[in-house]
């Protein structure tokens, strides 16, 4: 297995490029089994999630092309099988995406049931007790999601418990081809849940509401082809600025959008941070200082993403104060914690808060990787040690950061990866 090795103690600077965001090049991916025409998809990040995606089209008979723009050509007309075998979906829960776009467009659909993971259970009861409102059949049987509807699903008013990205976005696919008018109550308001959208908008769907919590789809009888351009990944830039931040250093990110990272930058801010934005980039600033611990709380869009938790944590750990960050979306998401106290931090887990006592510097130590986004706080953990950190398991990070040895070169870190 590949490892990163990192020697920390460089202030990271100059410019890099953000790719389009994987948490909705998913779903669009998986928007394409709308339709019978062909969709181009464009701005695709190169990650291992997406491999997987195109993989799992592939399985069920649709051939994914590659243009020499590395744009995606999906003509899912050929598609042979409505069924996401278990060996894909224990590798990428996001599977569960082409459940709504089968059972809408073909009548049935079987996806394995994706397992709890490390950040937490992760149940999609959401999910199913949302298309069974919408006509659909459904039986979890053999460790698989069996559902199919006769005719066509029909739109309903959906009241959805809690605030779920991918629920809201399933259940959103379904519904354009649902006979009459579904309403999503308590919607995810993600961007990415707009930028999926904004893509079936240009296939023909009839939505609106998108970004606020309560999204209307009048449903209609078929979507058409379409290019679409994936939205810039606000995960990637966060993580990007927050190890700039921790490293007391002064980058820019371009191909990015400031306006959907409103919490972030208020929190960089507050470390200290000298911020300047423009309509597709920002810059940060430390001007050498030394960052100040931040206290924050983790919840659905607009508020502070769950996925940019465990990379504050970092930065809290070598910052000036005390910093208490609590998670509120999943339970279980502070594995990165046990290793970061491992590298000399002083981190306290109470319940589902983690009190951070910043210290003057961590020190290098092999270190494992957990999941995707606890492996790039273990990064930026590794850039502000001394000594050498060894980050063992990335195949983590592989599935949701482009070429990220390579962008942090760019910026002066010393990191390079290691075969297995
Ligand atoms: N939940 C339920 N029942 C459901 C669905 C969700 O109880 O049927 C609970 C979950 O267990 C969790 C909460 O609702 O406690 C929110 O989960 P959500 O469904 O929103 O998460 P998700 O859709 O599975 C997406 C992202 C995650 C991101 C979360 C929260 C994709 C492909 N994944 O997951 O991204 O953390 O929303 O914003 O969009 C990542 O990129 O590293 C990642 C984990």
């Amino acid at each position: 297995m590949d490892r990163l090795i990192i020697n920390g103690g460089v202030r990271l600077s100059g410019e890099i490029r953000i790719a389009g965001a994987k948490n909705s090049a998913l779903p669009i991916l998986a928007a394409t089994l709308l339709t019978d025409d062909l969709v181009t998809v464009c701005n695709l990040p190169h990650l291992y999630d997406i491999t997987t995606m195109l993989e799992l089209l592939g399985c069920m008979g649709v051939q994914p092309v590659i243009d020499e723009k590395l744009n995606v050509e999906v003509d899912s007309s050929t598609i042979a099988h409505f069924s996401a075998p278990y060996e894909l979906v224990k590798t990428m829960r996001a599977s569960i995406l082409v459940l709504g776009p089968l059972l809408t467009h073909h009548g049935c659909a079987e996806v394995a049931l994706p397992g709890g993971c490390a950040i937490g259970s992760r149940p999609v009861n959401l999910h199913i007790s949302a298309l069974e409102a919408m006509g659909a059949k459904i039986i979890v049987e053999d460790g698989y999601i069996k559902a199919s509807v006769e005719g066509r699903l029909t739109g309903n008013q959906i009241f959805m418990d809690m605030v779920t990205v991918t629920g809201t976005e399933n259940v959103m696919m379904a519904a354009t081809l649902a006979k009459g008018k579904t309403v999503i109550e308590n919607a995810a308001r993600e961007p990415e849940v707009v930028d999926l959208a904004s893509c079936l908008i240009e296939m023909g769907a009839k939505i609106t509401g998108q970004g606020t919590d309560t999204i209307t789809i009048e449903g209609v009888e078929r979507l058409h082809g379409c290019k679409y351009s994936v939205m810039p990944d606000r995960i990637e830039t966060g993580t990007y600025l927050i190890a700039a931040a921790a490293t007391r250093g002064n980058i820019k990110v371009k191909d990015t959008r400031p306006d959907i990272l409103d919490s972030v930058l208020s929190k960089l801010e507050q470390a200290g941070a000298k911020i300047k934005v423009g309509p597709d980039w920002i810059a940060l600033d430390m001007h050498g200082e030394r960052p100040k611990s931040v206290s924050l709380r983790t919840a659905p869009y607009p508020a502070f993403p769950t996925d940019m938790q465990a990379q504050f944590t970092a930065l809290n750990c070598i910052a000036e104060g005390t910093g208490a960050i609590t998670e509120t979306v999943f339970e279980n998401r502070f594995m990165h914690v046990h290793e970061m106290n491992r590298m000399g931090a002083s981190i306290k887990v109470e319940g589902n808060t983690v009190i951070v006592e910043g210290v003057e510097a961590l020190f290098g130590a092999p270190v494992m990787a957990t999941d995707l986004r606890a492996s790039a706080s273990l990064i930026i953990a590794g850039l502000v040690s001394e000594h050498e950190t060894s980050v063992d398991r990335i195949y983590h990070i592989d599935r949701g950061y482009e070429c990220i040895e390579e962008k942090l070169q760019l910026l002066g870190a010393r990191i390079r990866r290691v075969p297995a």
